[in-house]
């Protein structure tokens, strides 16, 4: 088309008769090019490729056949990139068994295997898999994979599965626990010898899953583990790059999940390859230069910190320090010798053996409990186990119990992680990370040098030093003055080492977290303010998140809310997000907002929905969830068509489910969270329809302190707002009961309490009310679910939320009480009492909000009002 266009440009009066010519010819050419491209992206039974033929992929991306350095006699098949100037492979078939010379052929055997033979027809390779057929056909695809399908169609083999050394789109890399490491990749021996070298790069399952490139079977690298966003070992990966379009699919029945990566624009030629040499490079191709540019690389070749456990076990490694390795807090170096000549293999041991360790000996000392130093911006030691517990506290719990525990570290979207024995590979970062926090007996905790007492150390005798210099000038002018000898030996104490450490204050995290900060620079928002104890949530840039959303486009809009509207975001790996853009309102400055958003992503469990990330410039504010396919409760209990799909069972989790979260927020976070603004269309459903409370901490961003019982600002949704609340603006956590109540009463009859008007009654709560006294509960049952229920259950259940809606406070039961009442089956339940307050204000206010109600979706009912009002 090029050409024959080119062609027609030229055409001019004269030339007609060449230009036609020319066309003809060309069309000749191409078509014939064209057949013979067409016929040859597969071969077939009988079919082969000779030395010196390719097969071309339908796109004309790739090209397969045979290929070999011009110094040596073996030839190898392979797969390379078409179009592309610089001859690229992906793939080699024989790299164990070259062909010595040009006789090789590449065919479908007679067991239907893809075989590479050499001339005398002795196979040198084989796909290798057992098909019930020889008539299997081989097809080379567009997206560089080659494909073995047998005659019913079904693909038996593809080279994505066994991959050399190169990582392409499309590609999976299996992560599963059960096998362990994966070593997918293995490099070629030397840059034109495509034999296996010495450096092999895959995934570690273990913990949270990690890239590592290993040399021969030492690591030589690895990334850190993967918190869903990034890898906590890559710290620039974060905001900016957004990502590289990273993703670790869901676990599958075999437990198997799949790292796949997908370039931010489709069209780009990308790979990722671990080299001859030993390094990981992500590289793009420019057309416009006619080169790879290489993206980013691993491991850093500038950067000594990036080689695996560099300063040895129990050390950290801080690339802008000199010398870059020094002993963890409570650590020394287990041979001063070499260590002070900077071989610092043999790394560091404990000064102090733990309590735990003492008293295991038999010695049964008594003592200080053993504690615990944190260390930020840290790269996690290699070998973590992951632990299923909801909390920060309970992961310091975990370890504290467990004498073999020597750190432990909770990270926003892993979870806890724990370290049993030495722990390998620790990095110091300037930004990003994670904060780790390192067991020592009570004695190592308070004096020794972490590098924020350094920093506060080096200041001092900086400032001391002037101070000297200044007192030294003014003595010199006036020689009265004898204030010198103090000074000179504060500078010769430092001098002479840690001599005094036994004098210097205790470890005071405060400052050193003031201190990081400084170090962090203004991105890096997780370890900013002065909870630094808790997980470090990602900090995003608008732009990104504006292209995630397809620039906060209508169709990616999920809902709308009080706190502002949800959008749907794609990250580039696929990864889907719920993106909260917080309406401008919210009466906060920015550090308080900072503040609050890093107390919320330290509210972690099971039923509350994730926190991934936030983004704030300038007047936007927005926060990063996980996306939950099934989008709300509400938009099943209340649909005729989809209350089916919830049957009793998965009705009494989603309960269950939500009473644990709430007492989650009521009790065991230290925030003591009171969410304000329970109902239906908060409470989200994952893929397996697990429950999911959301919007939990925006009344603290919104509503005004939370230490006040008493707020001249409702948040709330009529219908689930207690009748101290909506009246008198009075909450606590009770309030959150009444609405739970509410909530319940919903889950199990399949109504709405506020548009619940087909009868005679108020209110759901009201209706209910009626069939209880009447000892007719039963017919409040959901009839797509009354049928298969456990009566016992249902009865109990409604008996519960009756309960949790009586009208006064003190009545209600806790959220813990509720959650023991809902579990036992034995258990004696009080008596509730008739909840007056819908029902006597049912009518008035179910027309000033019938607008609305009735097609509530994902749409929050939110409504805020000031109370002075009413
Ligand atoms: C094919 O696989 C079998 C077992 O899986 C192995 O013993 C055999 O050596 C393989 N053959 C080739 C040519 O790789
Ligand atoms: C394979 O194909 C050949 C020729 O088309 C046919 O004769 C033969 O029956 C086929 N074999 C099987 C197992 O389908
Ligand atoms: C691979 O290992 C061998 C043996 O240890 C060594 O001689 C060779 O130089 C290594 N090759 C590379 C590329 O590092
Ligand atoms: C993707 O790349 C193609 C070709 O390089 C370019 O034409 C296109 O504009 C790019 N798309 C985006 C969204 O950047």
């Amino acid at each position: 088309m090029l050409c024959s266009a080119a062609a027609m440009a030229d055409c001019q009066i004269g030339t007609i008769p060449f230009s036609v010519f020319r066309f003809v010819f060309f069309i000749l050419v191409s078509s014939s090019l064209t057949l013979f491209c067409s016929a040859a992206d597969t071969i077939t039974r009988n079919q082969t490729i000779r030395d010196g033929e390719t097969l071309v992929s339908k796109g004309q991306n790739y090209e397969l056949g045979f290929f070999g350095h011009e110094n040596s006699t073996s030839r190898f098949v392979g797969i390379w990139f078409r179009n592309i100037t610089v001859k690229t492979f992906i793939w080699v078939a024989n790299r164990e068994n070259p062909v010595s010379d040009k006789a090789g052929v590449l065919t479908i055997g007679s067991d239907g295997n893809l075989v590479v033979l050499d001339g005398n027809g002795r196979p040198l390779w084989s796909s290798n898999v057992s098909l019930s057929s020889e008539n299997s056909t081989a097809k080379l695809d567009d997206d560089g994979s080659l494909i073995l399908t047998s005659s019913d169609g079904k693909s038996h083999w593809q080279s994505f599965d066994y991959p050399t050394d190169t990582f392409l789109p499309g590609m999976k890399v299996v992560v599963n626990r059960l096998k362990g490491e994966n070593r997918a990749f293995t490099s070629w021996k030397a840059e034109t010898d495509p034999s296996p070298g010495n450096y092999s790069m895959g995934v570690d399952p273990r913990g949270s899953p990690q890239i590592v490139i290993w040399e021969g079977s030492r690591r030589r690298w690895r990334s850190g583990p993967w918190n869903s966003l990034t890898f906590n070992g890559i710290p620039n990966m974060s905001s900016a790059n957004l990502l590289y379009g990273f993703r670790l699919s869901n676990e599958e029945e075999d437990e198997s999940r799949y790292f796949t990566y997908t370039p931010l624009n489709v069209s780009d030629k990308m790979m990722f390859r671990i080299r001859w040499d030993g390094f990981e490079e992500q590289l793009r191709w420019e057309e416009e230069n006619k080169k790879w540019s290489v993206m980013q690389s691993q491991p850093d070749k500038n950067n000594d910190c990036e080689l695996y456990n560099k300063c040895g076990n129990f050390a950290i490694c801080s690339s802008w320090e000199s010398p870059i390795c020094s002993c963890m807090q409570g650590f020394v170096p287990k041979n001063w010798e070499e260590w002070r000549r900077g071989k610092w293999e043999e790394g560091c041991s404990r000064r102090t053996p733990l309590l735990c360790q003492r008293n295991s000996t038999g010695t049964q000392e008594g003592g200080d409990e053993d504690g615990f130093a944190s260390v930020k911006c840290a790269k996690l030691p290699d070998f973590g186990d992951l632990v299923r517990v909801d909390n920060t506290d309970n992961c310091k719990g975990k370890c504290s119990s467990d004498c073999n525990c020597t750190a432990y570290s909770y990270v926003n979207g892993i979870g806890c992680l724990i370290w049993s024995g030495e722990l390998l590979d620790v990095q110091h970062f300037t930004k990003g990370g994670n904060t780790l926090y390192i067991r020592l007996a009570h004695s190592d905790l308070g004096g020794k040098k972490s590098l924020s007492t350094v920093l506060i150390v080096t200041i001092t005798i900086v400032g001391a030093v002037f101070l000297g210099l200044f007192i030294c000038l003014a003595w010199r002018f006036k020689s009265k003055l004898k204030v010198l000898p103090s000074t000179a030996t504060s500078t010769t104490t430092t001098s002479l080492g840690w001599r005094r450490s036994n004098e210097i204050p205790p470890y005071d995290a405060s400052k050193s977290a003031e201190i990081s900060t400084e170090l962090s620079g203004p991105v890096d928002l997780g370890i900013e303010g002065n909870q630094v104890n808790g997980p470090d949530l990602p900090m995003f840039n608008f732009n990104c998140i504006a292209a995630t959303t397809n620039n906060f486009s209508e169709e990616n809009k999920l809902g709308q809310g009080g706190f502002g509207l949800v959008y749907k975001g794609t990250l580039p790996g696929g990864q889907e997000i719920a993106v909260k853009r917080l309406s401008r309102k919210s009466g906060q400055g920015l550090e308080e907002f900072k503040n609050e958003i890093i107390l919320i992503a330290k509210l972690q469990h099971r039923n509350l929905v994730r926190l991934l990330g936030c983004c704030i410039q300038g007047e936007e504010k927005m926060l990063l969830y996980e996306y939950m396919p099934n989008k709300s409760l509400d938009s099943f209990i209340f649909d005729l068509d989809k209350q089916a799909l919830l049957d009793w069972k998965k009705r009494y989790t989603i309960i269950e489910g939500i009473a644990r979260g709430l007492l989650y927020l009521h009790r065991d976070s230290r925030l003591r969270i009171i969410h304000r603004d329970l109902k239906a269309s908060n409470i989200l459903l994952d893929e397996d329809l697990n429950p999911k409370i959301s919007d939990f901490g925006m009344a603290r961003i919104f509503g005004g302190n939370q230490n006040e019982a008493n707020t001249n600002r409702v948040v709330g949704t009529y219908g689930y707002m207690a009748p101290e609340y909506a009246m008198e603006g009075l909450f606590s956590v009770k309030s959150d009961v009444y609405s739970f109540g509410v909530l319940l009463l919903e889950i199990v009859s399949g109504r709405r309490n506020i548009s619940y008007r087909s009868t005679e009654y108020a209110s759901l709560l009201a209706y209910a009310w009626q069939l209880w006294s009447e000892g007719r509960a039963a017919e409040l049952i959901d009839a797509s679910i009354a049928e298969t229920c456990s009566r016992n259950e249902v009865l109990r259940c409604i008996h519960v939320g009756m309960l949790c809606v009586q009208d006064s406070p003190g009545y209600r039961p806790t959220m813990s009480s509720v959650v023991l009442m809902l579990e036992s089956e034995t258990a004696n339940l009080p008596l509730p009492r008739q909840p007056t307050f819908t029902s006597m204000r049912g009518h008035i206010d179910s027309d000033l909000f019938s607008e609305g109600y009735e097609n509530a979706s994902l749409n929050d009912m939110t409504v805020t009002m000031v109370v002075d009002g009413r």
